[in-house]
């Protein structure tokens, strides 16, 4: 098998062609997008922290200087909002919004959040297992991060239902080459995200309450473009990967069943066991970075103008990093995987996610004796962003 993304046995099993690009072509040229696929830990890690790359170039070059197309013009309403949010802007302008948004994110206000993030797993999952289990992903991988990220913006409940499908088909224009219907479905929710959010700040200027998006609304040196693609990204980043390392993570232990053992025995090993989870099989396989000037891996010369697709899924099972890669081990101490970036863009959600994920796991743990699978799952199709469908559980207490 090569390198194929689209095809749904690559996504299903990556790892194995991973490691003979990591061993053969650590640097490789795929025609199809017209990427450079970087697989090493070391080299992944590196240019995440290089400023000669950049999530956008729109800070040094127009699309016809950087010999680039336009997007598409019916895409203007998607990509008016995602390029005001933090993650796809550079220096200066993601410094200032990077500053504005943290305070929310320091380990110590994450921490605080601790209790409510334990209550609302608890009460999820108190209610899958009274009803024998289901889809762990419906019923407690995605309401988990959904309330807990639409709380802390102060989202109204009876509109919180709107979200999870607006993030998810927003998602799709993150796949490589996307299809022109998922295109279209992205600008729609983009749009319909932003009318709404743009209301919601209006309300809460006028209105304050204790709350993100009443602070963010009070921030004169935010634009209202700035303060809707904040919180667009921070509703769609604060969710979507953390459902998909829940899913992700309970197949990986039920396919590693004296891994499941050790971590029931010992609730100590939660917070390595979710770092490892994070790692062995990676949420978001893939970033992007565009080359703001000539650079040279590995010899080979890899110039402006072009793309490089990181291979997270790869680094961190680069077997110069982590001992014996393939192997999962709850108890993995020296584990620097890549699963929340490096770099300027490192996640700012890291500490929330690793309490999510701590909470839910330990509440599922905590509460039902006995987990079992009912049918084997099946992969999502999309390759970057990389979940279950659903994942069928028995659970008795
Ligand atoms: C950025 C992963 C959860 C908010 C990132 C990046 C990664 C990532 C890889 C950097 C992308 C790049 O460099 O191109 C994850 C994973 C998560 C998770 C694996 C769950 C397990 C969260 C949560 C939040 C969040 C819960 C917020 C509530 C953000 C934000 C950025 C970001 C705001 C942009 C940071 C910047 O551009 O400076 N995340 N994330 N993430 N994440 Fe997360």
């Amino acid at each position: 098998m090569r390198f194929d993304p689209w095809n749904p046995d690559f996504v299903a099993h990556p790892y194995r062609v991973y490691e003979e690009l990591r061993r053969d072509a650590p640097v490789s040229y795929f025609e199809p997008t017209g990427q450079w696929l970087i697989s090493r830990h070391a080299d992944v890690n590196a240019l995440l922290r290089d400023r000669r790359l950049g999530r956008s170039y729109l800070h040094v070059a127009t699309d016809e200087e950087f010999g680039r197309e336009p997007e598409p013009e019916f895409q203007e309403p998607f990509w008016r909002v995602i390029r005001a949010g933090m993650l796809d802007v550079e220096p200066p302008v993601h410094t200032r919004l990077r500053r504005l948004v943290s305070r929310a994110f320091t380990p110590r206000m994450v921490e605080s959040l601790r209790p409510r993030v334990r209550a609302i797993a608890g009460g999820l999952v108190d209610a899958y297992v009274e009803r024998g289990g289901g889809d762990l992903i419906a019923d407690v991988a995605e309401p988990l991060p959904v309330t807990v990220i639409a709380e802390m913006l102060g989202i109204p409940e009876p509109d919180r239902p709107l979200l999870r499908p607006w993030s998810a088909d927003i998602c799709g224009m993150y796949e490589l080459n996307p299809a022109p219907e998922a295109q279209h479905t992205a600008v729609r929710a983009a749009s319909e995200f932003a009318g709404y959010l743009k209301s919601l700040a209006r309300d809460r200027r006028a209105n304050p309450g204790d709350d993100l998006v009443s602070a963010l609304a009070q921030i004169d040196e935010l634009t209202e473009d700035e303060l809707v693609g904040t919180c667009v990204l921070l509703l769609n980043a604060g969710h979507e990967a953390t459902v998909n390392v829940t899913g992700n993570g309970w197949w990986s232990l039920f396919r590693n069943p004296a891994e499941l053992a050790r971590l029931r025995e010992d609730r100590s090993l939660l917070p390595t066991a979710v770092e490892e989870l994070m790692r062995w099989d990676t949420p978001l396989q893939m970033f992007e970075r565009w080359v703001l000037e000539d650079i040279e891996v590995h010899g080979v010369r890899i110039p402006r103008g072009t793309e490089v697709a990181l291979l997270f899924g790869s680094a961190n099972r680069d077997e110069t990093v982590f001992d014996d890669p393939d192997r999962l081990d709850v108890g993995r101490a020296d584990n620097p995987h890549i699963s929340f970036g490096a770099g300027i863009h490192f996640c700012l959600g890291a500490p929330l996610a690793r309490i999510e994920l701590i909470e839910s796991f330990g509440a599922l743990l905590d509460r039902a004796a006995k987990l079992e699978l009912r049918r084997e799952p099946e992969w999502k199709p999309g390759y970057v962003i990389r979940g279950l469908h659903s994942l069928e559980l028995n659970a008795t207490g």
